[in-house]
């Protein structure tokens, strides 16, 4: 990477934000389309974040990405957001234009294409069946709703937030069919046997070590079952693919969340093997270092 006069500023607000494998991906992207361009880690504290938000727009970085913890309370220190991204309430992705920084959100539109490029699959008039009820579900499942899922079971370890983030699904979607559940296994096997789509969208399958949070016997060939956590293959997708369920990592949503950013920066569409490379380049130097 060369650096001159010229060259755009891109980076990522998180905290902590030393894990990220977004500056590798996205430093790949640029090289690949030749775009002169710098993408940096950037560590904010919740406190700063109002702060790192004018840095942004007094230093004329030309966009970040937003991670956790800050996807919700960035909307407040924006000039405009994306309808889509509004009725999330989550922004990963800002555009600055000429000093006026607008919010998307890219990783509903990332998991659809991951979803439809790795398992040929798409959610219209189909069940699903979503576990967890964070901001990762959130996102996601209004994306599914928008794009005319039939049913929706939320199963999560709090039933109490399921059935909050139930009534926002509904007041968005009053057509949508939503019902919430316990993660456990006897509780969403009714649903499951019903879906067509499994979303796992908790920290559970992060250590190798981590249960399947549904046994293998409950899936069938008929199954496509996804899982956001991109670092490696959890046990749910193990026993998914042990039955002959179709599935889906998060390494794809990871790379098509971000190249709609690059795309939304640079009008460009970005080479998504390039981001791939880098990504599990990444990964591995990452587990490396650990051992
Ligand atoms: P994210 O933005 O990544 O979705 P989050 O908003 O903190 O993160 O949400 C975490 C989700 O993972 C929640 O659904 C949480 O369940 P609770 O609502 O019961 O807290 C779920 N989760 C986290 N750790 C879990 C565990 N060990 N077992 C089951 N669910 C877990």
């Amino acid at each position: 990477m060369r650096i001159s006069g010229r060259t755009r500023t891109y980076g990522i607000l998180g905290y902590p934000v030393g894990h990220s494998l977004s500056p590798v991906m996205q430093n790949a992207a640029f090289a690949q389309l030749k775009f002169d361009a710098a993408y940096l880690p950037f560590e904010v504290r919740p406190e700063d974040l109002r702060a790192a938000l004018d840095g942004v727009r007094a230093l004329g970085i030309a966009g970040v990405n937003v991670t956790i913890p800050h996807k919700e309370a960035v909307l407040a220190y924006l000039d405009d957001v994306d309808p889509e991204a509004a009725a999330i309430g989550a922004v990963n992705t800002v555009v600055n234009r000429d000093g006026r920084l607008i919010g998307y959100n890219t990783d509903g539109a990332g998991f659809l294409a991951a979803l439809k490029s790795e398992a040929r699959f798409t959610p219209k008039k189909r069940n699903v069946l979503i576990l967890g009820a964070g901001g990762a579900a959130r996102g996601i499942a209004h994306t599914v709703a928008s794009a005319g899922a039939a049913s929706l079971v939320i199963a999560n370890r709090t039933v109490s937030h399921a059935d909050l983030m139930a009534q926002g699904l509904s007041h968005h979607f009053p057509y949508l069919k939503v019902r919430t559940c316990d993660l456990n296994p006897a509780a969403m096997e009714p649903h499951l046997a019903s879906a067509h789509l499994v979303i796992q969208t908790t920290s559970l399958g992060m250590k190798p070590t981590d249960p399947s949070p549904l046994p293998a016997k409950l899936f069938r060939k008929d199954h496509v079952v996804c899982d956001i956590v991109y670092t490696q293959e959890t046990p749910l997708l193990k026993a998914a693919r042990s039955r002959g369920a179709k599935v889906s990592g998060g390494l794809g949503m990871l790379i098509h969340q971000g190249a709609a950013a690059v795309f939304l920066w640079t009008g460009r569409r970005p080479n998504l093997n390039a981001m791939k490379q880098a990504l599990v380049a990444g990964i591995r130097a990452k587990s490396a270092r650990k051992r």
